[in-house]
């Protein structure tokens, strides 16, 4: 099929390039010509394991392109995808300006038969908005070439990404024609060989399913990390407890974890959303409030625990940071518990020398912490301890699972470990000669 993605984040760069590994023919846009340029040379300007070959091979097969040109994209498309960001306003309802301008310009540019899938994250009824918008648009100018809007919720986690795409869990599609349907099937079909489920639905049901998923998984972070708590107050070891009631298949295994709390561009802003949907339609939804609430109060945890041993002047005091990114897999650091954390401590006087394998360059920039002289970045993880008062580790990188702890603890002004992501058993920390603090596991410090 001859589609068009618009928008090359982690979620329109990622379908492009896979739906042309199946051999679609596929045009990626974006309005970001910076972006454009480095997808064109080959060069993936984010961090996602598997797509850098997967862009390589696709561009010289001639089934992937990169363009800024959306008119020309759009005449040579059959589907086109919109994959913009839709970021969290003043008052948690999702910004749709991205996707509403994508839709403007479908109906200025339409002079074919369409079907416009969304896949960026939307509220429920996006899908009529954007088709009154083309509809619009078509008036304006005297056209009326039909089209359909789909909606297509995307549910790849990125770190994973490419792998969530070629091998989805299910696939969403609402839409209330069962041509159109029946279209989608086709396309995602090369997916689902294995295991595939695809779901069909009505368009305001799809889009509801996001933000269901969403919600239920930060809400099942929330309630580990509430657990996770209550075990350090009363001497609990949370890692064993969490597999102990992941045991049970109605708990289930899987995402069973306590941390610093969760970030990223989709929980805090996909619970927000739903929140504000719910109040919309005179709903209160006072589970998902509190999921963020005990979010919010969890990204402090790590920082109040190196605050109850050091005191709360900071001044002179160096910490050795491992991890900036939200989560493991990825250089995206939007909603990054490691900004609290590290702001928290320079607040009281700190000074912070860091590490993380893929997050570095964002973290310099001014949408994180720019040119803050408080911060110091070094490519060797080991090159942050020397002098530091102790280490923190904020992200579960695999490379930060089994360090050199005799080289930690040489290195460090005195062994002190925080451990935002429960990565060591705490007796074998304490054999070594540390002074280990975990989240959720049995320690009073919190
Ligand atoms: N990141 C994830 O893990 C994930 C997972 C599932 C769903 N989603 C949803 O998918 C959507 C995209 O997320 P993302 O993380 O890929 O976003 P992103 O911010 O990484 O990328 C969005 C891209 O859209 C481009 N863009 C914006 N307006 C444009 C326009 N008018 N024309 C062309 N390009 C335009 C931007 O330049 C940017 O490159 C969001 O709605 C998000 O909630 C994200």
């Amino acid at each position: 099929m001859k589609i068009a993605i618009i928008g090359t984040g982690y979620v329109g760069s990622v379908t492009g390039a896979c739906f042309a590994e199946m051999g679609n023919s596929v045009i990626c846009v974006d309005k970001d010509q910076n972006k454009i340029d480095q997808f064109k040379s080959g060069k993936v300007p984010l961090h996602e394991k598997g797509l850098d070959e997967l862009v390589e091979r696709n561009l010289k097969n001639k089934t992937l392109s990169f363009s800024t040109d959306f008119e020309d994209a759009l005449k040579k498309s059959d589907i086109i995808f919109i994959a913009v960001g839709t970021p969290p306003n003043e008052d948690g309802s999702a910004d749709l300006s991205h996707v509403l301008d994508v839709a403007r310009s479908i109906g200025q540019n339409i002079d074919h038969s369409l079907i416009v899938v969304d896949k960026s994250t939307v509220p429920v009824g996006t899908a009529d908005l954007v088709k009154k918008t083309i509809a619009e648009e078509q008036k304006k100018r005297n056209s009326d070439f039909p089209f359909f809007v789909v909606s297509n919720p995307e549910f790849l986690a990125q770190g994973t990404a490419v792998k969530d795409f070629l091998e989805p869990s299910r696939v969403v599609v609402g839409a209330d024609d069962q041509k159109v349907i029946e279209t989608m099937q086709e396309l995602y079909a090369p997916f689902m060989r294995r295991e595939g489920r695809f779901y069909a639905m009505d368009p305001k049901t799809a889009e509801t399913v996001k933000y269901a998923a969403n919600s239920f998984l930060a809400a099942k972070i929330s309630v580990n990390n509430e657990l996770a708590n209550i075990c350090a107050r009363v001497g609990a070891d949370f890692d064993q407890v969490r597999r102990a009631i992941g045991a049970d298949p109605r708990i289930g295994e899987p995402f069973m974890y306590a941390g610093p709390g969760f970030g990223g561009s989709c929980f805090p802003k996909d619970v927000k959303a739903l929140v504000k949907i719910a109040k919309d339609h005179d709903y209160n939804a006072e589970m998902f409030m509190q999921t963020l609430a005990t979010n919010e109060k969890q990204k402090f945890v790590l920082a109040n625990m190196v605050i109850e041993k050091f005191g709360d002047n900071l001044q002179s005091k160096i910490f050795s940071v491992w991890g900036l990114a939200f989560k493991a897999g990825t250089d995206d650091m939007r909603e990054s518990s490691a900004i609290t954390i590290i702001n928290e401590l320079i607040k009281k006087g700190a000074t912070i020398k860091t590490h993380d394998p893929e997050a570095m360059a964002m973290a310099k920039t001014p949408a994180y912490f720019g040119d803050n002289q408080n911060i110091s970045y070094f490519e060797n993880k080991y090159d942050t301890l020397d002098g530091a008062d102790a280490l923190l580790i904020i992200t579960e990188w695999k490379d930060f699972r089994a360090p050199d702890f005799e080289e930690i603890k040489k290195r460090l002004k005195q062994p002190t470990i925080f451990d935002g992501r429960l990565l060591y058993d705490p007796k074998k920390m304490k054999g070594l000669g540390f002074e280990y603090y975990s989240i959720g596991r049995g320690t009073s410090e919190l």
